[in-house]
């Protein structure tokens, strides 16, 4: 039990990592009902989908629970851009039998905004998190006047201080290791990006706020480390991804239970943005990083149709792989029985 615990109301300075495209409420439900803190990952969905999903864990669960969105700023069409990745991505439409014309563009990811605002303020969840640093001043206020405490990604000292100052209620230490996008927001030079075991302790000594742990913490061990590196939590993604209550698909699921989970990379190539995820063919022969690749989200449409082919033919080569550096606790095992295993509880 830690002061950030005993704030969130959890058993276990557990938090489950929002994953977008890999849960929906059934992990988080599980999770809370542990004893630890179950997240909804929003940024995918649109309201309907939010809704039903927030229903489901009300009903399901009286324990504290964690919202999560993304909050990038949304950028205009790229044609030219577009245009360029289509062009890189020819030969692949071409392997599949697929009409590059019949592509529509679309957004991929929503931010945060004020329909999604109103859902918190009807649903009321004490927690919510961002990824991409924090909403706009008056969407902030919404959020927070709900009662919502309010958590948000940090990838260098310098993200931690902004949010300080931007109004979040802890900050989530995101080192290197993590899995799924990288939530740098201040800066895009990923030469600034430092592993967890560097990040926490700078971090902690720099904010007057609590500090949660996030990046290749997959065992009790790495939970305790955190712990005495300052962090009055621990964000834990990877190691669930395996879970029977997570909608992982086949393809990432086969991913992450072979050696190849043990060589990961940061990639942009699946939606434009830095992402550590499993290499696979699409990174090795475009990326891992790529300048054609067109802004966050605009890159995701074109992925698509190449990910459906391949993943109907059990092929993972075409899609996101996300996996943090360390997959080690990633197991087909119940999702409590992860978080108490986290704890260092008998399971
Ligand atoms: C499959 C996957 C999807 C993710 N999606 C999100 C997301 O939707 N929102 C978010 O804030 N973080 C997301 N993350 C990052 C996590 O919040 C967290 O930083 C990371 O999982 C911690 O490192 P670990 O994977 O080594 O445990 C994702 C991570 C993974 C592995």
């Amino acid at each position: 039990m830690t002061a950030l615990a005993r704030r969130l109301g959890i058993e276990l300075p557990i938090i489950q990592a929002p994953m977008a495209g890999s849960q929906g409420s059934a992990l988080a439900i599980a999770v809370s009902n542990a004893g630890g803190l179950g997240s909804l990952p929003c940024a995918a969905w649109g309201p309907d989908a939010i809704r039903n999903e927030l229903t489901a864990i009300r009903v399901a669960t009286t324990k504290p629970f964690n919202v999560n969105f993304f909050c990038h700023v949304q950028p205009p069409q790229e044609a030219d851009r577009e245009a360029r990745w289509k062009a890189a991505l020819t030969p692949y439409y071409q392997e599949f039998g697929i009409d590059p014309a019949s592509i529509a563009p679309g957004p991929g990811r929503m931010p945060f905004d004020a329909a999604a605002a109103a859902m918190l303020e009807e649903f009321r969840p004490p927690v919510v998190s961002f990824h991409f640093g924090l909403p706009s001043a008056e969407l902030l206020v919404r959020v927070k006047a709900t009662g919502a405490f309010v958590l948000s990604s940090a990838t260098t000292v310098n993200e931690a201080e902004w949010l300080e100052a931007h109004g979040a209620d802890a900050i989530i230490a995101q080192g290197s290791e993590a899995g799924g996008h990288r939530g740098i927001f201040l800066s895009q030079d990923l030469s600034t990006q430092m592993g967890t075991l560097a990040l926490v302790p700078q971090i902690v000594k720099r904010v007057g706020i609590p500090v949660i742990a996030a990046g290749g913490i997959a065992d009790a061990s790495g939970v305790s480390a955190a712990l005495q590196l300052g962090a009055l939590a621990v964000q834990v993604g990877t190691s669930y991804l395996l879970c029977p209550e997570a909608t992982t698909s086949a393809v990432h699921r086969a991913a992450l239970s072979s050696p190849q989970a043990g060589h990961t990379e940061l990639t942009n190539v699946f939606t434009g943005r830095p992402a550590r995820g499993i290499v696979n063919r699409l990174m090795r022969e475009l990326g891992p990083l790529s300048a054609e690749a067109p802004s966050f989200p605009l890159a995701t449409s074109a992925i698509l149709p190449l990910r459906a082919k391949a993943e109907a033919a059990h092929s993972g080569d075409f899609s996101p792989l996300w996996c943090g550096q360390n997959p080690t606790g990633c197991k087909a095992v119940p999702a409590g029985q992860v978080t108490r295993a986290l704890a260092g509880l008998p399971i």
